[in-house]
């Protein structure tokens, strides 16, 4: 039975596929990535969907991989809106032509978040690996707003396309762009694999801050300018996916419910998987979900800062990644006994030059089909 106490979530992101033809470097899905076989079939994205309608959702973010890599996106997109539900497609928007945005408009979707690695071909094609991306983009984004649909561009900053902010700000003002993300990494997934060669310079850090205020004040009113700092930097924690199972919840290609996108690197939790779980019963009931719901599962100092409530303790998946433990403090918070020595490995990985990037690829290639990787 749903807890009264526990409010349903406002939005899910349903990770239809890790099948993608970009190989980013900063990718944030999970090392082992699951192949085509075991995706859910359409049916029983219908019925994840029917459970998100039911529970109270409002939002579904379709993403991936490359979302747009299922081919039945539209009939998932129609079946949201059948249901209530307002669509977000994230997509890098390199497969999207005309005939698939004319399906997905009919099909009812609201809004597209386009992400971009820069518009220099060579720094963009090493980030993504994939050759000519940057043209592709900018002709869906052209696509995107003839089409009427509201759109975020999202600009995804490294080491290597931080000094191109400027450019691509010039760009999304000149095509008249109302709302850009200048996301810096998170280091999750392969981001976490390629940190060394990925992270921005103090100095970058520094230079893009003052130009992102410069162009916020320079552009108020036309084009609103949403600035992510890489966590590393940081001194107080962020509210990672607005605090554990309090807002979002994601479901993996293979049906797995989870918290947040990094939730699986957590071995110690088991978290349940749909068909054989409702969305309603993770929410509610799994104990993976209520591990570190709220406030009473936090350590000192959290517990008694004042903070508790705004950054809900910060980032789990962090925690454990560089600290070592789950239920410990978010590194990236002053108070934390490790965030010093954080603050020290960012700025001696980010002076570390020229480091080779490891794409993304299919871990399980050795042992499924050859053409896994070209299964689109
Ligand atoms: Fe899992 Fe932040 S990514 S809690």
């Amino acid at each position: 039975m749903n807890d009264p106490a526990i409010d349903p979530p406002l939005a899910i992101l349903l990770e239809l596929t890790h099948r993608c033809p970009l190989r980013c470097a900063y990718c944030s899905n999970p090392l082992a990535l699951t192949p085509r076989s075991q995706e859910l079939s359409t049916a029983e994205w219908c019925a994840v969907l029917d459970q998100a309608a039911d529970l109270g959702v409002l939002q579904i973010h379709f993403s991936g991989g490359e979302p747009m890599a299922r081919e039945d996106l539209p009939a998932l997109v129609s079946h949201a809106s059948s249901v209530g539900l307002y669509s977000n497609l994230i997509t890098s928007g390199v497969l999207l032509d005309d005939a698939r945005l004319g399906a997905l408009v009919d099909a009812g979707l609201s809004h597209v978040q386009l992400s971009f690695q820069g518009l220099d071909d060579v720094v963009a094609d090493a980030l993504s690996g994939f050759k000519g991306g940057a043209a592709r983009k900018c002709e869906a984004l052209a696509r995107v707003q003839a089409a009427g649909l509201a759109l975020t561009l999202n600009f995804v900053v490294t080491r290597q396309n931080a000094g191109q902010l400027e450019a691509m700000l010039q760009y999304a003002e000149a095509q008249g762009i109302a709302r850009v993300e200048v996301a810096n990494t998170q280091y999750y997934g392969w981001a976490l694999q390629n940190r060394a060669a990925l992270m921005p310079t103090e100095t970058q850090l520094e230079q893009m801050g003052h130009l992102v205020d410069t162009w916020r004040e320079r552009t108020k009113g036309r084009m609103v300018i949403d600035y992510v700092m890489p966590d590393y930097y940081g001194r107080r924690p962020k509210a990672c996916m607005g605090g554990w199972a309090r807002r979002f919840l994601n479901v993996m290609p293979d049906g797995t419910i989870v918290p947040c996108h990094a939730a699986q690197t957590l071995k110690h939790l088991e978290f349940p998987r749909f068909p054989a779980s409702t969305l309603a019963s993770a929410w509610f009931e799994s104990p993976a979900f209520s591990a570190y719901r709220g406030t009473d599962w936090m350590p000192e100092p959290c517990r008694s800062c004042e903070a508790k409530e705004r950054d809900w303790g910060g980032c789990r998946c962090q925690a454990l990644a560089l600290a070592g433990n789950a239920a410990t403090l978010d590194p990236v918070c002053e108070f934390s006994p490790k965030h010093q020595e954080m603050v020290m490995l960012a700025r001696r990985e980010s002076q570390s030059g020229e480091v080779k990037l490891q794409l993304r690829h299919l871990s399980f290639a050795k042992t499924a089909s050859p053409d896994a990787d070209a299964a689109l």
